[in-house]
């Protein structure tokens, strides 16, 4: 019974936030009368010797105490002697918990914030670098059209974004307290949950203690964020490690982020590349699994609620490793840009230009100048040549129409440089949308 039922060897995480909210619920006691103030001292000042004597040795981890707020009151207990049992005076360790809980997922949101920041800001400063550098753009991981390097990451600061915004959203939701639902009914104390709540950070206190023991919506909410940021971030990382491949060489890992292989000498595997994207599936996983544990429970405390910790705490750790290593990797990537030129060029990229030049210039139709493109593309295929390595007389007798001009738009550096509509791939926008980037993140909220 006793190992089943502990929840020590992992909530002793809390402990800083198990000692901060029961300070302040002691201030309150005191302050309210509900406790003399002799005892709330005595209380007071054992609290901030259990937090010293837990920050130098460790939490104990004893199974009989079940819980870090057993384990807590049990040290403050030993140091304060009577006057501590007087701490739980009008709370539960059911109120105590979803508030800890709350401080602690507070606290893990807040370092998630700095850390998508910082990746942001690294990203847009080697979008600024490779406002110019032109490689293929896809779909269906085919050569589509050429877009620049720069704009490419940009599109990772813009799913980034999103991220803070989602994890500030959910901040601003659970920065509510509920101490002072007791178990669940509430207290017949005179106590003032609005001051406790002040004290903690929070916005102000929750609306009904059934729900304050029984929510546990803020974990899910951060649980949610954090798995659309990890697959963010998967999706960064299968990029270096196609860019990094081989028949790509887009990219060259530095030292410090490659792994060798134990037999074969010449290889570089972007082993924390493969990390975070094998990370972002547990944090799915962990994700699910709290959901699967909350639904169908009845109102309100049950010890199922127990289980909410572990995938919060492994969430983190994990989304905290693949922030830190995304911004280490893309801070030290060494770009190949002759090689991304290279595949630009060579997949047929332009023949959207061409077909477009021919409705520009020549009021050709879309759907016939798609056609003659098409012949075009067949026609330098059958010739091993790019498109604008075909003659004009090659192009003239696909297309009478077509004239010298057509060359200006055929080359890779011509095409991006025309796509220069709000939010397009032009190198002008992208070297302006990074120095708005730069400016504005710091700013995020
Ligand atoms: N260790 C428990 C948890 O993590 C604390 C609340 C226990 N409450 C109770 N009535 N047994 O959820």
């Amino acid at each position: 019974m006793a190992e089943i039922n502990a929840s020590i060897p992992f909530d002793k995480r809390l402990w800083r936030q198990d000692i901060r909210a029961s300070v302040a619920h002691a201030r309150m006691l005191k302050a309210k009368g509900i406790i003399d103030a002799a005892a709330a001292d005595a209380i007071l000042a054992g609290l901030a010797e259990v937090e010293r004597d837990f920050a130098a040795e460790g939490v104990p981890v004893d199974v009989r105490l079940e819980d870090i707020h057993m384990t807590v009151e049990t040290r403050l207990a030993a140091l304060a002697g009577p006057d501590a049992g007087r701490l739980h005076t009008a709370r539960s360790r059911n109120d105590q918990v979803a508030t800890d809980f709350r401080l602690w997922v507070r606290d893990a949101v807040d370092g998630h914030l700095a850390a998508i920041r910082a990746l942001a800001l690294v990203l847009a400063g080697r979008a600024a670098e490779h406002a110019e550098t032109v490689m293929p753009g896809f779909t269906h991981l085919q050569v589509a059209q050429p877009v620049t390097l720069g704009h490419h990451l940009l599109a990772y600061v813009e799913m980034l974004r999103r991220d803070f915004g989602r994890f500030s959203d959910a901040r601003v939701r659970m920065n509510q307290c509920p101490l002072g639902s007791a178990a669940l009914a509430g207290t017949g104390f005179p106590i003032d949950r609005a001051m406790v709540a002040d004290e903690l950070g929070f916005d102000g206190p929750t609306g009904n203690s059934l729900d304050s023991v029984s929510d546990r919506d803020f974990a899910l909410d951060y649980l949610t964020s954090a798995t659309q940021c990890a697959l963010h971030l998967s999706r960064l990382a299968e990029e270096i490690i196609l860019w990094a491949s081989q028949p790509f060489g887009w990219v060259r890992l530095p030292d410090q982020w490659s792994t060798g292989s134990s037999i074969m000498p010449q290889k570089r595997n972007p082993d924390a590349a493969e990390l975070v994207r094998g990370h972002s599936g547990r944090i799915l996983g962990l994700m699910t699994g709290l959901m699967v544990t909350m639904k169908g429970l009845p109102l309100a405390y049950s010890k199922d609620m127990q289980d909410d910790k572990e995938p919060v705490f492994e969430a983190h750790d994990l989304l905290e490793l693949s922030l830190a290593a995304c911004a280490g990797m893309m801070a030290a990537l060494q770009f190949v840009p002759e090689r991304m030129r290279a595949s630009a060029a060579s997949g047929y990229s332009t023949a959207t230009d061409l077909a477009d030049w021919l409705v520009r210039e020549k009021a050709v139709p879309f759907r016939e100048a798609h056609h003659i493109t098409g012949r075009a593309v067949k026609a330098a295929e059958a010739a091993g040549v790019m498109l604008d390595g075909l003659s004009l007389a090659d192009l003239q007798a696909i297309d009478a129409r077509i004239d010298a001009g057509v060359f200006a738009v055929l080359s890779v550096e011509a095409s991006v440089a025309s796509r220069d509509s709000l939010g397009g791939t032009a190198p002008e926008r992208v070297r302006a949308a990074a120095e708005r980037a730069l400016q504005e993140i710091p700013a995020w909220c």
